[in-house]
């Protein structure tokens, strides 16, 4: 929105959260979320064209809008039909529901763009459509409009899109709807890359997109596993392989496993989609992508443990990152949770440094881990974790470091200072590959060294 706000004269855009500390987060310079770039769009543009507001504001803003934005999120089930795959539309429907109100008391001789934002698995526009119609909103057209952009660097995505999609009912009135969209997006974006297509095609692109970029990474991920047991170098296979120009280099980084709000959702929705049209074996085929990744999680953790004489109890292990990628604060579904529920359950007293990400949100995602894995004789978070805000503070004492989120900053540290504070032998495990150009060095210094992808 601030893009759009900044991009497009003559365009008011006013944001509305039910959240009132965020309404006011976003009203102040420490915006709710870290994200390069943003808060100087925000700044120039706050007060003049862009405006966020609270929920009292609600009927008003909606009754005025020509276009409205449904960007609410859509977290997988977790009870019910689908629980665990289908995603929860709970949120999308009431937010339908509540601006069908004031749409049905106001002008209806105008044309109401519905937009949806949050990705939803194909047939949610129809959903929404006939929930807004049945209030008896008579002028609305909903159409999908999927965000391709990536956390951490999402100006520069918006800023020069590889392409926005349009979504949108193949009828008159549609094609008018995709219009008004379409014109906000040309105000920066080339009209080549502004595609319009039907709206189950627009849905299904988003999902297929992510799945496809999740698959390369969990592809990857199965390479450094070769290459660890062969003695091929992983970083050298991603080069050759993606200098093929019909492959391409990028999402051949193996990791210690995706994360991010996205690809694991959009994945399970997938398969969800293809076990209810029966497709029993294209969603197990789309199912392993999950499971490599899963798998290549719990062979981190397992690496540690195997590497410190199979035991982990009362020994400190210092965290370094536990947002999902650098560059944002974001930590749905971060491999970090998953590895640090892991060595939890062994009793390991972790210290994790991130430099966005709050301890609230940290000892919140533990416990989701745990919750999801260790039925009984759980750990006590409380006992076993240290939040640093100084990493040197963070590896004093520690038997090891972990590195799980690429922070350029990791890249840079004093690792021979670090050393010396630790308990020996003392040990490094890079989950990132970050740490590849200085592992001689770091070797030098006597850590014991893992770096995903190479072997030992
Ligand atoms: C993703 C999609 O890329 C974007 O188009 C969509 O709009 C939202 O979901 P995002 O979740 O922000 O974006 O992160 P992305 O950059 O795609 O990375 C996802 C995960 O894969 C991260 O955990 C990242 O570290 C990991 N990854 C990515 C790798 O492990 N290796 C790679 O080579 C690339």
């Amino acid at each position: 929105m601030a893009m759009m706000a900044t991009k497009c004269p003559g365009i008011k855009v006013t944001c509305i959260d039910i959240n009132e500390a965020r309404v006011a987060a976003w009203n102040s310079d420490t915006l709710p979320i870290h994200e390069p770039g943003l808060l100087p769009l925000v700044q120039e543009v706050r007060g003049k064209s862009l405006f966020f507001v609270g929920k009292d504001k609600f009927d008003e803003v909606i009754s005025e809008a020509d276009v409205i934005f449904v960007c609410v999120n859509t977290p997988t089930k977790k009870h019910g039909v689908g629980a665990g795959r289908a995603a929860d539309l709970s949120f999308w429907e009431l937010a339908a529901r509540g601006i069908a109100k004031p749409l049905k008391d106001a002008d209806q001789g105008k044309l109401r763009v519905v937009v949806e934002k949050s990705t939803v698995p194909v047939h949610t526009a129809d959903a929404v459509a006939s929930v807004v119609e049945a209030a008896g909103v008579t002028n609305v057209e909903v159409l999908s409009n999927p965000e391709f952009l990536a956390e951490g660097t999402a100006i520069a995505d918006l800023t020069a899109p590889d392409r926005v999609l349009i979504g949108g009912r193949q009828t008159e009135r549609g094609f008018k709807a995709i219009e008004i969209l379409a014109n906000i997006y040309r105000c920066w974006v080339p009209a080549e890359r502004v595609k319009t297509t039907n709206v189950w095609s627009a849905e299904l692109a988003k999902l297929i997109a992510n799945g496809m970029l999740a698959q390369r990474v969990s592809s990857i991920n199965t390479v450094a596993q070769i290459c660890e047991m062969t003695g091929a170098d992983v970083g050298e296979v991603s080069m050759i392989v993606g200098m093929d120009s019909r492959i391409g280099p990028k999402f051949l980084q193996p990791s210690v496993g995706f994360g991010g709000s996205c690809f694991q959702k959009d994945i399970l929705n997938l398969i969800y989609i293809c076990e209810s049209k029966g497709l029993h074996e294209v969603a197990e085929y789309w199912h392993q992508v999950i499971k490599i990744n899963d798998l290549q999680r719990a062979r981190f953790s397992k690496t540690v443990i195997g590497s410190m004489y199979n035991t982990v109890a009362r020994k400190k292990i210092c965290m370094f990152g536990f947002a999902f990628k650098k560059d944002t604060g974001d930590t749905r579904e971060t491999a970090s949770m998953y590895v640090g529920a892991d060595l939890l359950e062994e009793r390991a007293q972790l210290s994790i440094y991130d430099p966005e990400v709050s301890k609230e949100q940290m000892w919140m995602d533990l416990h989701e881990a745990i919750d999801g894995k260790i039925k009984e004789n759980k750990p006590n978070v409380d006992e076993l974790v240290t939040y640093e805000t100084d990493p040197y503070e963070a590896a004093k004492g520690a038997h090891a470091i972990l590195i799980c989120t690429e922070w350029d900053c990791f890249k840079e540290y004093d690792y021979k200072k670090m050393f010396e504070g630790m308990m020996q032998p003392a040990f490094l495990f890079d989950g990132r590959r970050i740490l590849v150009s200085r592992k001689a060095e770091l070797e030098g210094i006597g850590f014991r060294t893992y770096i995903i992808g190479q072997a030992q």
